[in-house]
């Protein structure tokens, strides 16, 4: 009896823990459906948008601009492919909660894919016209958004003979129509895809919100003007020269230039001269003088930025200087250590006793400017989908300035004479673990200079 008892004790507690779960899920499913509106699944299909190779035959500038950028490469690069199928399409697979999470990727990243209804869409060497990504027809046919805010790929899209355009004329296509649009012009049409939400309600791409909420919006800057910058050119062979045409660079974290000078070092000791067994503090000053939004943003749960800073004496040897601790709440995830994370991998990746992977394979003591993402298991995670808190938000705001501080007790060995300090800024699209476990190309996650510079200190013997 106290076994049967026990037994449905046990069944109700499933009961209701199964009701709970059903009725939390809904919840998240009615919020996010209730806020992005009606989408446009299964609505068209792939006939009804024109291959970007057709457009090519009079924008040919802006074609061969648009080939170069992640924009057409968003379904069929190789990291994206891997975190595609390995991770989401089998988390969809193994993990009845995250039943269909895969085919939100394909709102943004194949967009045409989305609308067609075919997720999952062919892989990328089976050549399908899902590897068009985000194609000019995709772009050229938004014509609003759905919510208050831009996110999740709540566009409304029309594919057809009109193609939208934020330019002044309606007159000049031999091929289309043209139609007004100001959305075209505006951040919004960006934050459409560049804002995320993920099933528990987190943001987890901000993009469009960061700008929004940084001094830039509010001088009218917006996307446009750093990633699509205006230069005197034709828009179409056969069309008219334009001062200001939109090139269609969409240059962001995959181009070194772009990169290159986001963050301004400066170096200064608390004096210039000193002798061995006393501390030298070097505050070390770094201003984001480059980007509207945060540094590093988009993909965060993937993103690092870190700081490396050396001494090296007139000998040659050299002195690895771990920052100092601020003391704010979270900042163990912004000094690097060997400490293990992404466990969660072990779901789609079904693995047993999994112990997780270095968190970031850079050196102990370095300071890191992130944001990690924590899953519902509690761990670390670069599964944005599986995200359900956020932890410190240690990343350069838009004009931000932020001070670090080292402190340095000349040891008695030091050679005298001049001491040089270099602080260098690295950036990797993908922690390195993490690239290396899942086999992802080394060039995805190579460490990238974002910027460089070194002072010098006397030492007397
Ligand atoms: C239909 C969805 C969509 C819209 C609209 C969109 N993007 Fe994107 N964008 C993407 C996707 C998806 C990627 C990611 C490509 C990848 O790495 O897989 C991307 C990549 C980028 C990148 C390259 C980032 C990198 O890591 O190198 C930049 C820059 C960018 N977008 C800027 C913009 C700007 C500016 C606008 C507005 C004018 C815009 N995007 C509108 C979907 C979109
Ligand atoms: C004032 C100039 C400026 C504005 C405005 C701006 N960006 Fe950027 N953006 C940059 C620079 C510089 C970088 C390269 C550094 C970096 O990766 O953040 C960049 C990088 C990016 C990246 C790659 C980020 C990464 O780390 O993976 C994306 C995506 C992007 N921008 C999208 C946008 C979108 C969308 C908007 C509008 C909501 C926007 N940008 C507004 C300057 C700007
Ligand atoms: C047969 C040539 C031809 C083809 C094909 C073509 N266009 Fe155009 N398009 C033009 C010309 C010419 C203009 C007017 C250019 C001007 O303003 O002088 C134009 C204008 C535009 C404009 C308005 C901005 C402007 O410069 O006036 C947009 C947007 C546009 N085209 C998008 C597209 C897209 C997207 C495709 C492919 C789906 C496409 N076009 C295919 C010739 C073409
Ligand atoms: C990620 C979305 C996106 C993609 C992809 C895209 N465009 Fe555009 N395009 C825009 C936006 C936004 C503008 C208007 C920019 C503005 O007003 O600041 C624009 C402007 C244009 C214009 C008018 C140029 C001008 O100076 O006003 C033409 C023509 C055009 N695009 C053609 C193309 C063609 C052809 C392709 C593919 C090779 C393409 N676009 C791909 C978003 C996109
Ligand atoms: C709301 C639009 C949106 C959704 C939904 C979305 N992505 Fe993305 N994704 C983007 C944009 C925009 C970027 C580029 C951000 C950047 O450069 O930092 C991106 C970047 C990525 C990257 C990094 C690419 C790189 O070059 O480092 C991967 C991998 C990726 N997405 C996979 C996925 C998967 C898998 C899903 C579904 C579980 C998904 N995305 C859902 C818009 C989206």
């Amino acid at each position: 009896m106290r076994m049967i008892n026990q037994f449905k004790n046990q069944m109700n507690m499933k009961k209701s823990r199964l009701i709970f779960q059903i009725g939390f899920l809904c919840i998240v499913f009615l919020s996010i459906s209730l806020t992005i509106g009606p989408q446009q699944q299964n609505e068209y299909t792939y006939d009804q948008f024109q291959t970007p190779e057709y457009c090519n035959q009079c924008h040919n500038l802006f074609y061969q601009q648009w080939d170069r950028a992640m924009m057409s490469d968003a379904y069929t690069h190789k990291w994206d492919e891997i975190e595609y199928f390995d991770l989401a399409v089998a988390h969809s697979r193994n993990d009845p909660d995250m039943e269909k999470v895969h085919e939100t990727c394909n709102g943004c990243h194949t967009p045409m894919a989305f609308l067609a209804g075919d997720m999952p869409p062919p892989k990328p060497e089976s050549n399908s016209r899902a590897n068009e990504s985000v194609s000019c027809d995709v772009c050229h046919s938004i014509k609003d958004y759905t919510s208050d805010t831009p996110f999740n790929h709540n566009y409304v899209i029309e594919p057809g003979d009109t193609k939208m355009s934020s330019r002044g004329s309606t007159e000049g296509s031999p091929d289309h129509n043209i139609k007004i649009n100001d959305l075209l012009g505006k951040a919004e049409f960006c934050g459409i895809c560049h804002n995320e939400k993920s099933p528990f309600g987190i943001w987890v791409k901000s993009t469009h919100l960061e700008l929004k909420e940084g001094p830039y919006y509010a001088e009218g800057v917006v996307c446009q003007d750093c990633h699509m910058p205006d230069g005197p050119s034709k828009t179409a062979k056969m069309g008219n020269f334009y001062d200001h045409a939109k090139m269609h660079l969409f240059n962001g974290a995959h181009d070194k230039g772009k990169i290159w000078g986001t963050i301004e070092i400066g170096i200064a000791p608390d004096r210039q001269e000193y002798v061995p067994g006393e501390p030298a503090v070097f505050t070390i000053t770094l201003f984001n003088q480059k980007t509207g939004h945060k540094f590093p943003t988009g993909s965060v749960e993937d993103r690092i930025v870190w700081l490396h800073v050396e001494a090296i004496d007139e000998e040659g040897n050299t002195y690895h200087l771990p920052v100092d601790k601020k003391g704010f709440n979270g900042e163990e995830y912004t000094i690097a250590s060997d400490a293990l994370a992404y466990q969660d991998l072990s779901i789609p990746l079904q693995l047993d006793n999994f112990k997780g992977i270095r968190r970031e394979d850079v050196p102990i003591g370095d300071r890191i400017f992130r944001m990690p993402y924590f899953s519902p298991q509690g761990t670390m995670t670069i599964m944005q989908w599986n995200t359900d808190s956020l932890g410190v938000d240690y990343r350069f705001g838009p004009r931000e300035t932020k001070t670090e501080t080292y402190t340095f007790n000349i040891p008695y060995d030091i050679a005298p004479g001049e001491l040089a300090v270099k602080a260098v800024l690295n950036y990797r699209l993908l922690v390195k673990p993490v690239g290396e476990f899942l086999e992802v190309p080394e060039e995805e996650y190579q460490a990238m200079l974002v910027n460089e510079q070194q002072t010098q200190i006397t030492i007397y013997p």
